[in-house]
């Protein structure tokens, strides 16, 4: 037990030292980041969407940060988008970056797909628009009724998904709120220099694919 002291002391060195690379230095880094002028605040619907997001694990196969070409070429061959900067995350909280690639990155879906009724046939049955697709169905945001009511939004299906006996499906609130959510998802706008410098910093940047990341002037 006579080594008691330096053990403590090594723990909470190294507790310190994690604090400062990974809650500190990260937090200082990003202290200047400013919304860009395009970035709107989410509305209360895509907020109500956001946490539909959340709730239903999108992020467990979608991550929302198209990369440098400096870190990877694909991304912005994949037509993701510019890679993101600190600055677009402005008003995510909490962030939703994700990890995991089982499908497309999603930080500029609104962009490249802004038709509302193909989302709503997409969470309803992926399979409906691509048969090789293996993201889950989200069948239970949404109702299926002999007639739609006067505001319902019905869900357009190819004849083998529909319901059968001539019944239709209707979006859910949760439904509406999460595509709101999805529509709202565009930062294709350009990127400020400072923002750029804090984002590369560490990488080398390649010339020759760095006009696909719509930097601004
Ligand atoms: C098990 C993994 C998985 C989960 C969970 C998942 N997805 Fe997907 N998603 C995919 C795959 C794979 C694709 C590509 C095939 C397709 O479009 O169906 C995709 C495609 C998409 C697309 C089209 C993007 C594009 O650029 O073509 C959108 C939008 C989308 N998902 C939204 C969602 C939302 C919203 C949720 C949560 C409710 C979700 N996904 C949950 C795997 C998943």
């Amino acid at each position: 037990m006579n080594r008691l002291l330096p053990l403590l002391i090594g723990a909470i060195g190294i507790l310190l030292l994690a604090t400062l690379m990974l809650v500190i230095l990260p937090a200082w880094q990003l202290r200047s980041s400013e919304p860009p002028e395009q970035l709107q605040p989410y509305t209360h619907e895509q907020l109500l969407g956001r946490q539909q997001y959340v709730a239903n694990g999108c992020i467990y196969c979608h991550s929302q940060q198209p990369r440098a070409t400096g870190q990877t070429l694909f991304d912005s061959a994949r037509g993701w988008g510019r890679a993101s900067t600190p600055a677009d995350y402005f008003y995510d909280t909490p962030h939703l970056l994700g990890t995991m690639r089982t499908g497309p990155d999603l930080l500029n879906v609104g962009a490249r797909m802004k038709s509302r009724d193909w989302h709503l046939t997409h969470l309803y049955q992926p399979r409906a628009i691509f048969d090789w697709s293996i993201m889950p169905s989200y069948p239970y945001m949404f109702d299926v009724k002999d007639e739609p009511a006067e505001d319902d939004v019905v869900v357009r299906l190819p004849a083998e998904f529909q319901p059968p006996g001539g019944r239709v499906v209707v979006a859910t609130q949760e439904a509406l709120h999460l595509v709101d959510y999805l529509l709202s998802l565009d930062r294709t706008y350009p990127v400020a220099k400072e923002e750029l410098e804090k984002r590369d910093r560490g990488y080398d940047r390649r010339p020759e694919t760095a006009s696909n990341d719509g930097i601004a002037g």
